[in-house]
């Protein structure tokens, strides 16, 4: 079985959690792809030509301690505008969506450009100073700053000519400023239960 689920949204809004928890309860494999713009990061941080650095990604660089941080989510949004780093990820995206076995792919243009035949598409946002709150929670640092990064990355990827964040016209928009976690996942997995059935 051939089945996508692409979720896209900006940082810190729920995505990587609502999707591993959906892989989990469905058996999907899952792609977190915020992680191959930070693995090439931080390769043109260590002097690699941005380019070279995503043709030559491997799954090792995925692995890296140092992907997580804010400086790290900085650097992948600015190779991200990169139409040749952008292009050099496109096959293996598109290769982890078509795996048999169901899939879920996270990003900011999963269901715009990897994958707009998805069988189903969310777009999960929250306002910013929830999502700034989160980070703060998550990483620890200046709340302040953290909600300046949110709003300087966020614009930086909607306003890209290349691929920019934005939702699907056929996404389900799920805003988890004012739902837990769970009450969001359940509402996710509910879709997911109705398109599979379907
Ligand atoms: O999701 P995450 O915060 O890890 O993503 C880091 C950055 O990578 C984003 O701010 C965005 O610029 C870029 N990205 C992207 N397309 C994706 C996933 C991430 O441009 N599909």
């Amino acid at each position: 079985m051939i089945f996508t689920v692409a979720i896209d949204g900006p940082a810190a809004a729920g995505k990587g959690t609502i999707s591993r928890r959906l892989a989990d309860q469905f058996g999907f494999a899952y792609l977190d792809t915020g992680l191959l713009y930070r693995a090439v990061g931080a390769k043109v941080a260590d002097g690699v030509e941005p380019a070279k650095a995503a043709e030559t990604l491997r799954a090792a660089d995925l692995t890296r301690d140092d992907l997580r941080s804010h400086i790290a989510g900085q650097a992948a949004s600015k190779v991200a505008v990169i139409p040749e780093v952008r292009r050099a990820l496109v096959q293996f995206q598109r290769d982890f969506a078509r795996q048999s076995g169901g899939a879920v792919l996270d990003g900011r243009d999963i269901g715009t450009v990897i994958c707009p035949d998805a069988d189903l598409k969310f777009f999960i946002t929250a306002r910013p100073e929830v999502r700034a709150h989160r980070r703060y929670l998550e990483l620890g640092g200046d709340e302040a700053q953290i909600l300046n990064e949110i709003i300087e990355r966020d614009s930086r990827d909607m306003s890209r000519a290349d691929a920019p964040l934005r939702a699907a016209d056929d996404a389900v928009v799920i805003d988890t400023s004012d739902l837990g976690i769970e009450a969001a996942v359940a509402e996710a997995a509910v879709h997911v239960t109705a398109r599979l059935g379907g």
